[in-house]
């Protein structure tokens, strides 16, 4: 396996550096799929794409840009990712959550991540957005395996509260601000690219989870072991495989994603405003 360093991390904050010209972002922004247009109304923006970083990998997701934008949104200094990484095009877990550790040298202190999922309690609804309030990650390795980035964090960090209660707060009067109904409750991580098995949603739902999709955890991890306040925000673009009786398409979650965007990135700009 393959780990990053300390020096490495410091090359690609310096050459992003370079490219800002003073601008020091606070929040860290990653669009999950529908949500990406976000970034296309960031004011004053300075666009990087990843390919300009060093050592940083690209996304090949549909959908998924592949840069930075850095400026203003929702009243706050962004970094967004106009793109994430998953693990399913191939990179580790230490790739895709490669850009949390470089924006916190960067100085970014919050991670705010969105994403698409497959709503696994079936009291909720295609379309329905999700705080998330946990996440259950049984697949793979850690993202902070490898020798211990001491100046990010502790080798064992605590994880009871990956999720920063007070933007939980945040996102709960944002929501009830614009009269949105948001959900609560716990995101599963699961590698894809396939979707899940119905055997494993019923898995999933008995294990504690509300939501399945296959991003944001790695990152979430990694944002709280280097100390960031996170806030999880998931658009259920479907009931997870099994609960009804049509097969699941990836057009179909971009379909969704697409018709929810409006409420969604209103959410996450009042989250922005008010945080
Ligand atoms: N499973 C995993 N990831 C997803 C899903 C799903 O049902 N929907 C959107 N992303």
């Amino acid at each position: 396996m393959e780990f990053y360093t300390m020096e490495q991390y410091q090359e690609s904050a310096q050459a992003l550096k370079e490219k800002l010209g003073g601008f020091q972002p606070k929040v860290l922004l990653i669009l999950g799929s529908g949500l990406g247009f976000l970034g296309d109304e960031v004011e004053n923006p300075i666009v990087v794409p990843y390919s300009q970083v060093p050592h940083m990998k690209f996304s090949t997701a549909p959908g998924h840009k592949g840069q930075f934008v850095f400026g203003r949104l929702g009243g706050q200094d962004v970094a967004v990712m106009q793109g994430r990484l998953h693990t399913y095009e191939g990179w580790s877990f230490a790739d895709v959550s490669y850009p949390v550790r470089v924006l916190r040298l960067l100085g970014a202190d919050t991670l705010l991540v969105t994403n698409a999922a497959g709503a696994v309690n079936e009291h909720f609804s295609a379309g329905d957005i999700m705080l998330i309030t946990d996440h259950i990650k049984l697949f793979g390795v850690s993202p902070l395996c490898g020798p211990n980035v001491e100046a990010f964090g502790p080798r064992f960090p605590d994880v009871s509260h990956v999720f920063t209660p007070r933007l939980q707060e945040v996102a709960r009067k944002a929501a009830a601000s614009l009269d949105l109904g948001l959900r609560e409750g716990v995101y599963m991580y699961f590698p894809g690219p396939q979707f899940e098995t119905p055997a494993e949603v019923r898995m999933a739902r008995i294990l504690g989870a509300d939501a399945v999709g296959m991003s944001t955890v790695p990152e979430c991890i990694v944002a709280a072991h280097c100390s960031m306040q996170v806030l999880g925000l998931t658009l259920c673009t479907n009931m997870a495989a099994g609960i009804l009786p049509q097969p699941l398409s990836g057009e179909e979650v971009m379909e969704i994603a697409a018709r929810s965007s409006q409420k969604f990135s209103a959410l996450v700009r009042a989250c922005l405003e008010t945080m």
